[in-house]
């Protein structure tokens, strides 16, 4: 069922309350009930390729590694001591070495978190039940993503069941640009500016050029069940083909099938994973969004193309970068004026357009059924 067709749900007409973005309190709330609950992007694949290949992952008060074992599995591990719980790894990507070893009394664990050694504890003590603490681990289209809930959540394939990015083989593909950069507005400020077209055509000119900045929100996934939105068809202009400055490809080595390339672009907005996937058959972008405070965001964008392109031979990856980081330096520029804005204590919510700004009512609505406030 779809938004649109559902008699029974009402959509929000108005944005979010002021509380709503500035409160401690509030974000607090968001941490347990949204960042600690859901699926979380943390890497691709091709970043844990080896046995003992980590990335490190803090997010919601806590601090997480996702590890290859000596079986080729995925496991994410709490990222402390079962002794006196000091932090393990303190690099956000890398090599754990030949095992996970603390560094103030010695303890050494595997991959799998299991305790390997225990230097020179009492000769009764049992280490089994004091391996690290794991959280949820998931691939799906060779991105790996981790959840902190209490139980497992369904899969990421569950959860995402038409988001058909298969044509784009993007477990085949490899990261070429990772940038993080720290907005000055609440996260749900940048995710809103995110899903909306509605300030496209007077802030986006370089986006203008390649894509139809008139587009509406509505796409044909709007499962509330769901919670996500997958348009498979993006709205490139005539003759255009990818999202770069030009519109036309930056890397030559395609993603996907070489005898038939993904056709058009695809673009995923995954509201309770605070996820964005965009692939064209040249590269892929994804955009994460990290809250530091009420006030400050993390942004991440990751760039990804077929992992047999070689740099400056088949692909320049200021190339592939360029328009995305236009684009996110303007709409940055608009969430920081916006969270200027929204400090007045006289600011109410206007109402949503209910066409351009579908996208915006989808999310506060599955905002507030995860808040408890419907
Ligand atoms: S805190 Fe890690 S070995 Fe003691
Ligand atoms: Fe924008």
């Amino acid at each position: 069922m779809t938004v649109q067709d559902s008699p029974t749900i009402e959509m929000p007409t108005s944005g979010f309350r002021r509380e709503d973005f500035v409160s401690p309190d509030i974000l607090e709330e968001e941490m347990e009930r949204i960042f600690r609950k859901n699926w979380m992007y943390v890497a691709h694949t091709s970043q844990l390729a080896k046995p003992g290949d980590f990335v490190r992952h803090d997010l919601a008060g806590e601090s997480v590694i996702v590890v290859r074992t000596r079986s080729g599995e995925l496991r994410a591990l709490y990222n402390f001591c079962t002794h006196r719980g000091a932090q393990l790894l303190e690099e956000t990507s890398g090599s754990c070495g030949r095992a996970i070893t603390c560094t103030y009394h010695g303890w050494t664990f595997d991959y799998d978190g299991e305790l390997r050694s225990a230097p020179r504890m009492q000769p009764d003590f049992d280490k089994t039940p004091h391996g690290l603490k794991h959280a949820w681990v998931d691939t799906w289209n060779g991105l790996v993503f981790v959840s902190l809930a209490d139980e497992r959540p369904p899969s990421v394939a569950e959860r995402l069941p038409d988001a058909d990015f298969g044509e784009h083989q993007l477990e085949r593909a490899k990261v070429a640009v990772e940038y993080r950069t720290v907005i000055e507005a609440n996260w749900k400020i940048v995710w809103e500016n995110g899903g909306e077209c509605y300030h496209c055509a007077i802030n986006h000119p370089e986006l203008g050029r390649v894509m139809s900045v008139t587009r509406t929100g509505a796409s044909e996934s709007h499962s509330l069940v769901a919670d996500y939105r997958f348009d498979r068809k993006f709205p490139l202009l005539e003759g255009m083909h990818t999202l770069t400055m030009d519109g036309q490809f930056r890397s030559k080595r395609l993603l996907g099938d070489p005898d038939s390339p993904p056709e058009g672009m695809r673009f995923l907005n995954w509201h309770s994973s605070i996820f964005e996937l965009t692939a064209a058959a040249d590269h892929a972008h994804i955009q994460t969004f990290k809250p530091l405070s009420t006030t400050r965001t993390e942004v991440r964008l990751v760039l990804m193309v077929h992992a047999d392109a070689v740099e400056n031979e088949d692909y320049d990856a200021e190339g592939i970068f360029e328009l995305h980081r236009i684009a996110r330096g303007q709409d940055s520029g608009l969430c920081e004026k916006t969270q200027r804005g929204i400090g007045s204590r006289h600011y109410q919510p206007g109402p949503y357009n209910t066409v351009y700004e579908y996208s915006s009512q989808q999310f506060r609505h599955l905002y507030q059924q995860a808040m408890g406030q419907l």
